[in-house]
């Protein structure tokens, strides 16, 4: 089958990969938004104009599946999108829920773009899952540029973790697709002191499940 990656820039190769990985019998065809990247400091509708024929163009392409590698995507656009592309899209939102199960000290810190931390999908899933929580957002709002730009400032993600960790988190969510190539840099800081989770092998397990619910409803 072939599957679609899609994300503004380098986030969703390290999907992409992971996916590659895991279902080597697939085809992945990854595509990014160059012109436009990063998404994650623009508005929702300016994005929309950006992601939807690009998505159209994969359903043309005969994906027959899209993953949306993208936090930023998913959780400003995800309805918007499933209304306009003919196949089953994958969305990726930050792990408020799994981490709130994890945290022993009631503090999580959820590393994400302006955008996502602006949506008011992110606000729900607070709201639902971490309610009693306290949560900490670092500013990443030139995290994804400096990552796509391969420009890392190191002392800067130190001092933001360290920070979180201060304020007692223990749980720190990497909720931009982005931040997955910072994140044994994000471990190394935080060792012993914070897990780091990220959705990657979340969205493989739901991929698999659509994948064989594609194909047993071709069988029948
Ligand atoms: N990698 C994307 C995300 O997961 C978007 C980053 C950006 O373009 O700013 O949010």
């Amino acid at each position: 089958m072939k599957i679609g990656v899609f994300d503004s820039g380098v986030g969703g190769l390290s999907v992409a990969n992971a996916i590659e990985t895991a279902l080597p019998e697939h085809e992945i065809i990854y595509v990014t938004d160059v012109e436009h990247v990063p998404y994650g400091t623009k508005p929702a509708v300016e994005i929309l104009g950006y992601v939807e024929p690009i998505l159209r163009g994969l359903a043309g392409q005969g994906c027959e599946i899209i993953v949306i590698a993208c936090n930023t995507v998913s959780t400003t656009l995800i309805t918007e999108l499933r209304a306009a592309i003919p196949v089953p899209l994958i969305a990726m939102e930050p792990m408020v829920k799994p981490a709130a199960a994890l945290t022993k000290s009631g503090v999580i810190a959820v590393c994400a773009t302006p955008t996502t931390l602006r949506s008011a999908r992110y606000a729900w899933l607070k709201e639902t899952y971490a309610s009693g929580l306290k949560i900490i957002e670092p500013d990443c709002s030139n995290w994804s540029y400096m990552i796509e730009h391969k420009q890392i400032d190191e002392k800067q993600i130190e001092t933001s973790v360290e920070s979180a960790i201060a304020d007692g988190a223990d749980v720190i969510v990497l909720a931009c697709t982005h931040y997955h190539w910072i994140e044994k840099e994000i471990q190394q800081i935080a060792a012993h002191r914070a897990q780091v989770i990220q959705p990657e092998q979340a969205v493989i397990v739901e991929l698999k499940r659509q994948i064989d619910a594609h194909s047993s409803s071709q069988a029948s």
